[in-house]
């Protein structure tokens, strides 16, 4: 039978520190916020390790926030719950709220607790501490590692008997001088906790229910010291939320490089944990991909492209500069350089989107050309149909936004306005600086601008020179 599992996240806690308006838990990291990682790392544990697991989230400072993203970003596909520490008495009274408003999870074979605010952690890590507890046949293990500074942790007290550890407001100096700290990331046998955790009392130095009282010298527990400081880094600062977005960044460019994504300068490239990018695909320096973005294989992604919340499919080049944002680029499409794709915008398989062209709202079919200095909104483009340099869509009459339809294998000339609400046929012709306010039937040609006036020799009249 599966072993079942229930992991708190530590997430009640204000953390002032950082200055955020957020409640710390929701401070964002790589496009993330920090506890989506511990919670990540979670899920992929119970999954690595074939467990029963299920996650509760003990809130308190800001819960409703806490709360409502976990729900949304997590709601359908996991159970995530949640307990209220009312307040905030210390990390066992947290652990108590947790059993309190989730009863049943005092059946489960292991309790896991971790903090909200460590997004370093991953499964691997976990696991080692699982197979500790399972191979020592013990009662608890704690994750410890050795701090250059280490300030403000526990301090880890081995000795012959055991170990225990020592919070540094209670710490004598001998005590303080131990470099080997603990990290906050334990887990239980669940019967262990119950067995003792009622009985931790607030007779410390900050008069808080201290959860490391369930590590005595006597109790059946060990410390399993890691080799990385890095791992355990808890966000309390906008400098240690800068550090571990760093570190997440070098990790996600390194998983997506490991999956065959070239980066000519990863160094320089902001890619967010959770958006997808193809093999073959070519990131050169300063890209920026953002938030909930899918990229195909056989990409090209030009140099300074910021790319937010779209979809890119296979072989599309995204030359230099350009800025999408909610939009879709279907297959062997380009776009750019210094193009701006915004929000609802569809480019067709082998569609071609030029320099400094805008396009907004817009399904642009298969092989539309739009290749220089346009903006287009509000519209519906045709297969085929080729829009010379300098076309407007006038969408906008002051108050309201106005449709464009124009058909396949049309061309539109240059320097060309259609005002909306306009529809233009296939196989159209509308010559070159034209304004188009009147609809035009499949095959029609029009021509609107004023009719060229030539006299011979009479621009000397208006030549002027300087006196
Ligand atoms: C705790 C450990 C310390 C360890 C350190 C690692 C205790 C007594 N000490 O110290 O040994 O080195 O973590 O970072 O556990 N929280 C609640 N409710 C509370 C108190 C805290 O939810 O009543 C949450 C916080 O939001 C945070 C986590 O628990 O996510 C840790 O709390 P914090 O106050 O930072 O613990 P420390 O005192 O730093
Ligand atoms: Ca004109």
């Amino acid at each position: 039978m599966k072993k079942t599992v229930g992991a708190a996240i530590l997430a009640a806690g204000q953390g002032t520190r950082l200055k955020l308006s957020l409640p710390k838990p929701l401070a964002p990291a790589l496009g993330l916020t920090l506890v989506d990682y511990s919670v990540n790392a979670l899920l992929d544990f119970f999954k690595e390790n074939e467990l029963e697991g299920e996650i509760t989230a003990v809130t308190g400072h800001m819960r409703e926030r806490v709360e409502g993203h976990l729900t949304a970003r997590y709601g359908a596909t996991e159970n995530i719950r949640f307990a209220v520490q009312k307040k905030q008495l210390g990390t066992a009274d947290a652990l108590r709220s947790y059993f309190f408003e989730n009863p049943k999870s005092k059946e489960l074979d292991y309790t896991i607790v971790m903090c909200a605010d460590t997004p370093l952690i991953r499964e691997s890590d976990l696991s080692i501490l699982l197979t500790e507890l399972e191979n020592a046949e013990i009662n608890g293990v704690a994750a410890t590692f050795i701090a250059g500074n280490p300030k403000g942790y526990g301090r880890i007290v081995r000795g012959d008997q055991g170990f225990h550890i020592v919070e540094e407001k209670d710490a004598s100096i001998d005590i303080r001088n131990i470099k080997e700290v603990n990290s906050g990331l334990y887990i239980f046998k669940t019967d262990f906790v119950l067995e003792h955790l009622d009985k931790v009392d607030c007779k410390n130095k900050s008069g808080e229910f201290y959860l490391t009282d369930l590590f005595q010298d006597h109790f059946a527990v060990h410390p399993v010291l890691f080799e990385s400081a890095e791992t355990f880094v808890g966000v309390n600062t906008l400098e240690q939320l800068e550090f571990v977005s760093e570190k997440l960044r070098i990790e996600k460019n390194g998983l997506l490089r490991e999956a065959g994504v070239r980066f000519l300068d990863s160094k320089s490239a902001y890619i967010d944990w959770d958006v997808q990018i193809g093999e073959g695909t070519v990131v050169y320096p300063n890209v920026i991909a953002e938030g909930n973005t899918v990229i195909g294989p056989g990409v090209k992604l030009g140099a300074g492209s910021i790319v937010t919340n779209s979809k890119v499919e296979s072989g599309v080049e995204v030359k230099a500069y350009s800025v999408l944002e909610e939009c879709h680029i279907k297959a062997d499409a380009a776009v750019g350089p210094f193009a701006r794709l915004r929000p609802k915008s569809v480019v067709g398989e082998e569609s071609k989107i030029g320099n400094f062209v805008e396009i907004k709202n817009t399904v642009l079919q298969r092989g539309v050309k739009i290749s220089h200095l346009s903006y287009v909104g509000d519209a519906e483009i045709g297969e085929e149909t080729n829009i010379g340099c300098g076309f407007i869509t006038c969408n906008y009459d002051g108050a309201n936004k106005h449709k464009t339809i124009i058909g396949k294998n049309t061309f539109i000339g240059s320097d060309s306005q259609t005002v909306a609400p306009v529809t233009i046929g296939d196989n159209c012709f509308v010559a070159s600086s034209s304004t188009i306010t009147n609809p035009m039937k499949n095959g029609a040609f029009a021509i609107s601008r004023g009719k060229q006036v030539t006299k011979d020799g009479m621009a000397k009249r208006f030549l002027k020179t300087k006196k």
